[in-house]
Formats: C-alpha cells, sequence, structure tokens
C-alpha cells in the first residue's frame, strides 16, 4: 500500500494509521522474524521473546513514513526498518542490563529470563546482524550513518553512566538525551529519505524532524518514568530517581526550589534509592515548582518545530502522519 495524493486534514486517527501502514509493518515484522534466527538456539530463542514483546515499532514507522513522501517503492524500506527496530531491540536489552530492570513492556526483561552474560551477547549479536541486512542494500551513505548512530547511542549510554547520582545541568540533559534517543529518530528520518532519493535540504529537513521528535519522545518517557503507573507503562515507574537519573522535570525544581526541597531530591539521586523520602515526597516538589508542566511544555515546543521542519513537502499522505505524530508523542501515556 503506498502514499495517496490526499489534501490535508488536521484529524487522522489511529486506525487510518494502522490502515496505512499495516501491510509493511507486517513485512518488516517478517523480516525481523528472519533475521534474528541463528544455529545458537539461546540467540534465536532471546530474538523471539524481544520480538514477541510488541513495542510501539515507532522508529520502523517513521523510516516507512520518511520513504513515502517521496512515493519510494522499493523493497529497501521494509528491510531497513527492520534493521532500526532491531539496533533499538540491542539498545534495550543493554539498557536494561545496565539498568537491572525486572521489567519490560509489561513483562520480565530478557536479561532475568536468560541472565546478564547471554544477554549481553545476544545485544551484540543482533547489533551485527542489523548491520548484516543494511549491508545488503549496498548504500555507503546508510551504512555511514547506522555506523555513526551505533557509537552516538553507545557514547550516550557511556556519559549517563557517568552522571548518575550527579546533578547535571539542562544542557548535559539535552545532550544525552539527543544521544541516546533522539540520534535514532533522525537516523531513521534519513534513511527514508535516502532511500527516497531526497535532496540534501530535503535530507536535513526530515533529519531535523525526526530529532526533534526523539527529544520529544525522550522527555515523555522521563516524565512518564515519573507520573505513570506500571500497569500502563509496562516498566517500573520512579526507575531514574532509583538509578540516580536526573531528568527534565528534576532539574527544573532543582533550579528552582528550597535548600530543604533540594537536600530531599539530592538524598534519592545520591542514595539511588528511596530512604526517609517517598516517590510522593518528590512527585510534591515537581507539583510545587509546575515541573511537570515544564517538561510537558518543552515537549511541546520540540514537537513544534518537529512540524515546523517539514511544512515545505507536498501534502501527501504521509506527511498528515508526521505532522500528527508529534502530538501522538506527546500526549501518549506509555
Ligand atoms: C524505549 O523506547 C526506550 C526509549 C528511548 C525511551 P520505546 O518507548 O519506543 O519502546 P517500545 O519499543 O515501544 O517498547
Ligand atoms: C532509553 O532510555 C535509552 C535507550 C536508548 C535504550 P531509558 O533508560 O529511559 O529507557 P527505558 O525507560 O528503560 O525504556
Ligand atoms: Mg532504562
Ligand atoms: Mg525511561
Amino acid at each position: 500500500m503506498r502514499a495517496k495524493h490526499v489534501s490535508i486534514s488536521p484529524a487522522i486517527d489511529g486506525q487510518e494509521i494502522f490502515a496505512l501502514l499495516r501491510e509493511d509493518l507486517a513485512a518488516i515484522e517478517r523480516e525481523f522474524g528472519r533475521d534474528t534466527v541463528s544455529h545458537v538456539e539461546a540467540i534465536t530463542e532471546i530474538g523471539e521473546y524481544l520480538r514477541r514483546g510488541g513495542g510501539k515499532r515507532i522508529r520502523p514507522m517513521l523510516l516507512l513514513l520518511s520513504s513515502r513522501l517521496f512515493d519510494y517503492q522499493g523493497r529497501g524500506a521494509i528491510k531497513l526498518g527492520a534493521v532500526v527496530e532491531i539496533i533499538h531491540t540491542a539498545t534495550l536489552v543493554h539498557d536494561d542490563i545496565i539498568d537491572e530492570a525486572q521489567i519490560r513492556r509489561g513483562r520480565p526483561a530478557a536479561n532475568t529470563q536468560w541472565g546478564n552474560s547471554k544477554c549481553v551477547l545476544a545485544g551484540d549479536w543482533l547489533y551485527m546482524q542489523a548491520f548484516k541486512i543494511a549491508v545488503e542494500e549496498r548504500n555507503f551513505r546508510i551504512l555511514d550513518t547506522l555506523i555513526d548512530l551505533t557509537q552516538q547511542m553507545v557514547e550516550g549510554e557511556l556519559l549517563q553512566m557517568e552522571k548518575l547520582g550527579q546533578l547535571i545541568s539542562l544542557d548535559q540533559y539535552f545532550d544525552l538525551i539527543c544521544r541516546k534517543t533522539a540520534c535514532l529518530f533522525s537516523v531513521c528520518m534519513r534513511v527514508g529519505a535516502i532511500l527516497g532519493g531526497a535532496t540534501p535540504e530535503q535530507e536535513q529537513n526530515l533529519a531535523q524532524y525526526g530529532r526533534n521528535l526523539g527529544m520529544a519522545f525522550q522527555i515523555v518517557d522521563d516524565v512518564l518514568d515519573l507520573t505513570a503507573s506500571e500497569d500502563v507503562l509496562g516498566k517500573p515507574v520512579a526507575s531514574d530517581l532509583r538509578e540516580g537519573k536526573v531528568t527534565m522535570a528534576v532539574i527544573h525544581a532543582l533550579e528552582r526550589c528550597a535548600p530543604e526541597e533540594r537536600e530531599k531530591i539530592g538524598a534519592v539521586i545520591r542514595d539511588r534509592a528511596f530512604n526517609g523520602v517517598s516517590h510522593g515526597d518528590i512527585l510534591a516538589i515537581l507539583k510545587h515548582h509546575r515541573s511537570i508542566d515544564a517538561a510537558h511544555q518543552r515537549a511541546m515546543q520540540y514537537a513544534t518545530l518537529a512540524r515546523n521542519a517539514i511544512c515545505n513537502f507536498p501534502n501527501v499522505e504521509a506527511k498528515r502522519v508526521l505532522l500528527w505524530a508529534p502530538d501522538f508523542v506527546v500526549d501518549r501515556v506509555k
């Protein structure tokens, strides 16, 4: 199913988008399934477990939509859609080991089932498999982009690790989330653009869209970690504080709060535990300084920047979805 030229109407719903992308997303699932089979059973098992765990598949969707702006018809978007989802999966496996996460996507994280050692190796295997499939496209620009991305993401995780337990600045926070999340969103849009034969300017605009959307996405992920319930989110809440990770709303409050409030937040971050200060206490401080609202507003600003970056593209259906996606990201509950 390919992009039709229709007039832009502001309203679009999930069902419409699902219908628009259904065939290609199903093809990406099949590709992912084929790509994660190995002679070594543990890898196939872990790969299968991860793929079946679901997930929003937002990254392959972005790649598909970006390529459809150019009415791209080839198989490359399916292959590379699977590639970006496999890279995302590999980063999640490693992230859950690093964060010692117990739950992911509403069920036990892979590390709790197979142990850290096997999961590190499965993650490595997935990265290499993603590159093996990407190489088949014989496109050096795409390979360059994906290699650069992977290094940025690993650097992001490492930098974040070095800052654990510290009260980082807003600039440091934005740099971190750019590397660990926004970069991949940007690459999804860029790869779609390269496949579609975009001009350098178009490619740049789409990469900007992805970057800004990714920034909004991670700010919201960090807000949800503070405000959501585990049932809805499918992963434990307040885990960032427990990991000593300072995120946007907390930084906003720290810049404004009284010394005793600062001491409470500082104690949780330092101890990486709620000893004598509860999650509710921290939320009350954030509420008092309207810090959750501030983070949401910042996410909305990034969402607007994303929309603006694609204003010059022709009015095809894919654009309508891309104009809607920033609202979805900001308003999502999981
Ligand atoms: C989780 O990404 C990791 C972050 C960048 C916050 P998603 O929220 O897209 O995870 P799934 O794939 O839908 O589970
Ligand atoms: C996502 O950050 C990092 C990755 C790029 C994997 P988080 O650590 O916030 O992701 P979740 O909340 O565990 O999904
Ligand atoms: Mg994590
Ligand atoms: Mg998170």
